[in-house]
């Protein structure tokens, strides 16, 4: 089961410095409030994630879509970003082959490797169009919108790529997740009669790993969708409780909330002691920062809002940053993952007994190593009153997983309620993309363009050269 340990959150292990366990006992109110906001959302209709984990009808046609493709491919690319992205790289490094796509067909079971396309950097895109073989590769475009810049232009150019070389067949080499209604992806595959999965519309993005999104190219590695989909259901069904004390969603979220707005530390660290959870930390941080960045409360009101997430590595930014969280100014909480058991670990030979530097490690294993570095550093920013907790999941597998994401997901939509925002829109971003989209669209893009890059339109005497 995952476990949330916040005892190093509360002032009594702080020597002083961290929350009064009074504030938070007085939290408790507020919290019942924030579930019942919360369940009346999800009950009419606006928070889609909650239901991800029952599968239904579409988990069926994601398992048959995957048989029925996953071993004529040998590359699965997901073109996306953000929501549509995140969740899927957390989901391979965390439940594939830390070298996956190293491996031979063999040692993949046939199951195809899996890349994540996230971006349209002109040098990556180009590098790996020269590398991957189109005829063994299936294009899932991901776009719950469907016109997200970014995603677009790569089917553009990936579409007249296997149309030069696959003629009319091309279009057996996509698949759009999409809205079921709504977007031009959608409108694109009714015309082009391209292969379909929906992504439902009372789920956002940041919400959608669950969905389509994240099962579609899990089941087409083999990852085991029912295991992830079970965990996600068991946690939803844990965070049914509105006693703070027994919800892990909604304690996380408290702590969260009044370490920002009560004790000055707006910035959540995530910090997995565990490579396969390090892109759990890097979806959170998407999905903590957009939904909880916002200028505007619900009832409009102007408040800025919202804490600042950041991601970490241990052991490897213990040599980078734990400098910083020990000493530095006291506006950061610390979130260790944790998995208690590695599945694999490595025993650390017993050599040069002389030299006492060495011999300390001999007989112990990485696992050990790593597991206490993380205990030490708890332990270690404690005794300094540095506020952290941990969250630990028995072994990092499907089931983990699941539970974990529908845990985070939850814990957002509770915090939402706490800063009064909306945790499901993102107003912010929706402008960036409508003013590319308005830029790049209208004539006279390129003069526009051109003034912006002339440096003589701008001050002179603020340019190094
Ligand atoms: O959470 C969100 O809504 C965003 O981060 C989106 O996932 C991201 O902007 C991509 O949007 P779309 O899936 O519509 O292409």
């Amino acid at each position: 089961m995952i476990s949330l340990d916040y005892n190093n959150m509360l002032s009594t292990r702080l020597g002083g410095r961290g929350i009064d366990p009074a504030r938070l006992e007085a939290m408790a109110g507020r919290f019942r409030d924030a579930h019942a906001d919360t369940a009346s959302r999800r009950d009419s209709g606006e928070m889609g994630f909650f239901a991800l984990g029952d599968g239904g009808e579409t988990v069926s046609e994601i398992q048959r879509f995957a048989e029925g493709a996953g071993q004529a491919f040998s590359n699965l690319v997901v073109l996306g970003i953000g929501g549509s992205a995140l969740g899927t790289t957390a989901l391979r490094t965390a439940l594939l082959h830390p070298l996956w796509n190293e491996l031979d067909d063999e040692a993949r079971e046939f199951f195809p490797r899996l890349h994540v396309l996230d971006n349209v950097d002109p040098a990556t895109f180009s590098a790996f169009l020269d590398h991957v073989d189109l005829r063994r590769t299936l294009f899932n475009v991901v776009s719950k919108s469907g016109g997200t810049a970014e995603t677009m232009s790569q089917y553009l150019i990936i579409r007249e790529r296997l149309q030069a070389e696959l003629g009319d067949g091309y279009r057996r080499h996509l698949l759009f997740t999409t809205d079921p209604e709504k977007g031009v992806l959608r409108a694109l595959a009714r015309e082009e009669e391209i292969a379909t999965l929906p992504v439902p519309s009372n789920v956002g993005g940041r919400f959608s790993v669950l969905s389509a999104v994240g099962l579609l190219p899990a089941a087409m590695a083999g990852i085991d969708v029912a295991a992830l989909l079970e965990g996600a259901r068991e946690m939803a069904k844990r965070c049914e409780s509105d006693d703070l004390r027994t919800n892990p969603a909604g304690m996380f979220a408290a702590l969260q909330y009044l370490a920002a707005t009560e004790y000055a530390a707006p910035i959540h660290v995530m910090m997995p002691y565990s490579d396969r959870l390090r892109d759990v930390a890097d979806w959170f941080r998407q999905l903590w920062a957009e939904s909880l960045g916002k200028q505007n409360t619900r009832d409009g009101s102007e408040v800025f809002a919202g804490p600042t997430p950041v991601k970490s590595l241990g052991a490897t930014d213990q040599h980078s940053q734990v400098q910083l969280y020990m000493e530095g100014p006291f506006d950061k909480t610390i979130t260790f993952l944790a998995e208690r058991d590695f599945e694999k670990d490595v025993q650390i030979p017993s050599a040069y007994p002389h030299h006492a530097e060495l011999a300390y490690l001999g007989g112990h294993s990485m696992g050990e190593l790593l597991r206490t570095e993380m205990l030490a550093t708890e332990a270690a920013l404690a005794q300094r009153g540095r506020m952290n907790m941990t969250i630990e999941v028995p072994r990092v597998d499907a089931h983990a997983i699941g539970g974990l994401f529908m845990m985070l997901q939850i814990a957002t939509v509770y915090a939402g309620h706490f800063y009064g925002v909306d945790p499901l829109d993102q107003p912010g971003v929706e402008l960036g993309k409508q003013l590319t989209y308005g830029i790049m669209g209208r004539p006279g893009f390129e003069e526009q363009r051109a003034e912006w890059e002339s440096r003589a339109a701008k001050d002179d005497a603020f340019v190094l050269r």
